[in-house]
């Protein structure tokens, strides 16, 4: 541990915490613009700057690492005046619209002009301004309120792999730019934008952010599952939200999470019940079925009643269905499609290792050592378990097996692609189990812990036809030995 002191508290934090993160520990705040916690440091605006003593110049809390026995200063008139002076630098181009502004009332760049008494700006500049960026589907951009903190073009590249934002131009000229066909639309770079520059075109001018009543829910586009706030007012979603801290994914959403919401208030939807497809009151429907299934139930037993239940419903919603139709109508009968595509999985795993759904929490996945990825494509499917991918493979020291017939998003990202042919996954499966036994990379104790008929399991592998195998898939025995290398020297 290194022990230093800020503003005269004493703090004991890891090797290579920053001085920002050390301060947050003893809950002293420091001004930042371009840090967030989620992606790796810019060090551009420097508004975080403290004094160090015996440090000739202020340094940048954000990315200077803590040193034994230092003594920073977050908060002194010099620091307050170059602060001062940061700011009025960065509004020399920045036009003064707050009052239209979208970012209006949660703007990190109103916010520090309000608490460092930012009144005016001495500076004056070439004024450029940039035309508003209106062609991209779904996000605005207003290039002249941009401070270039680049948050935006870090999410895109760092956390989601879209490699679609980058900053063109130079100087002055300076604007986030897009490859628009690199752009998954998560809508992340709206989400981090400190400013109003990044806009969702559907949020546009809809409500400000304080009449806005945030309603905890959970995403339920895919299993990744992501915390997300619905942003409502009048009882109508205007727009989804998610925070960085204390959510599993971080604040981190994919387009569904992001912008996948206006089919809620679509015109379009049903919104009161048809009995013979005639609109009626919901008194009179849930009369009408509790009429017919008491008449079925009569004339044939509950069993003759089945229930099949949406896989958009959350865990607790099929709680209550499969009570209402066991406890209520007597009737073991149900079902759901989130069963479905996973259901052969499911039951491999259930049969193999006795577990019934994930065996470890998703975040794991992001310190892994080695990850397989097999016959699924995440970034399509589960984003949220795209991303701690990438995690591990792109900013880890992670390494990442891909098996897949076709080429996935997350192939760019490994060292190892096993492209089978159709219908051979098994005998891929099997051949990377007999390699990873011949190559000694099971772990005897944890499975005799786990595998009840081991020895029966490593007679079954022992027997598989690696020749079999590598003609079944049409992958070579060496692409198939370097992915079992890979997965076997993960801890
Ligand atoms: Fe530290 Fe911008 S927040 S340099």
């Amino acid at each position: 541990m290194v022990n230093l002191t800020i503003d005269g508290k004493s703090v004991s934090v890891p090797k290579n915490t920053t001085i920002l993160e050390a301060a947050r520990q003893v809950d002293i705040h420091i001004p930042t613009l371009c840090w967030l916690e989620k992606v790796s440091t810019t060090g551009a605006c420097r508004i975080c700057a403290v004094e160090i003593e015996g440090v000739d110049r202020p340094m940048t809390a954000c990315n200077t690492p803590v040193k034994e026995g230092i003594n920073v200063t977050t908060q002194s008139e010099q620091l307050k005046k170059s602060r001062k002076q940061i700011m009025e630098l960065i509004l020399v181009n920045h036009p003064l619209d707050c009052p239209v502004c979208d970012a209006g009332g949660e703007c990190d760049l109103q916010d520090i002009c309000y608490d460092l008494d930012v009144v005016r700006q001495e500076f004056q500049a070439d004024d450029v301004n940039p035309e508003t960026i209106n062609h991209w589907p779904l996000i605005q951009q207003v290039p002249n309120r941009c401070i270039l903190c680049e948050k935006c073009v870090k999410v895109c590249h760092e956390l989601i792999g879209a490699d679609a934002l980058f900053v063109n131009e130079k100087g002055d000229r300076a604007f986030i730019d897009k490859k628009v066909e690199n752009c998954t639309y998560c809508g992340n770079c709206v989400a981090v934008c400190p400013t109003g520059t990044m806009i969702s075109k559907p949020f546009k001018f809809k409500a400000r952010p304080w009449t806005l009543r945030k309603a905890p829910s959970v995403c339920t586009y895919c299993p990744s599952q992501c915390q997300i706030d619905l942003n409502v007012l009048n009882n109508e979603i205007l727009r989804v939200t998610s925070e960085d801290a204390e959510t599993t994914n971080k604040g981190t959403l994919c387009v569904g999470g992001f912008f996948g919401y206006s089919y809620i208030n679509n015109q379009k939807r049903l919104v009161e019940p048809l009995v013979e497809q005639k609109p009626s009151s919901w008194e009179e429907a849930v009369d009408r079925v509790v009429a017919d299934i008491t008449k079925i139930k009569a004339e044939n037993g509950p069993a003759a009643i089945a229930g099949f239940s949406s896989p958009h419903l959350t865990n607790e919603e099929n709680y209550l269905f499969q009570k209402l139709f066991r406890a209520a109508i007597g009737s073991n009968n149900i079902d759901t499609e989130a069963r479905f595509g996973a259901l052969r999985a499911l039951r491999a795993l259930d049969k193999g290792l006795g577990l019934h759904g994930a065996s470890n929490r998703m975040d794991v996945i992001g310190t892994a050592d080695a990850v397989l990825v097999f016959g699924a494509d995440p970034s399509a499917e589960a984003p949220a378990v795209d991303w701690k991918i990438q995690d591990a493979v792109r900013r880890g020291d992670g390494k990442l097996v891909i098996a897949n017939m076709r080429q996935i998003h997350l192939t760019q990202f490994s060292e190892s692609q096993l492209s089978y042919k159709p219908g051979s996954e098994i005998a891929l499966a099997n051949a990377l189990g007999r390699l990873l036994l011949d190559r000694n990379y099971l772990d005897d104790e944890s499975l005799k812990s786990t595998v009840s008929n081991y020895e029966e399991m490593k007679a079954d592998l022992n027997a598989v036809d690696l020749a079999g195998a590598v003609e079944a898939t049409g992958i070579s025995l060496e692409a198939m030995e370097q992915a079992a290398d890979i997965i076997g020297q993960g801890k």
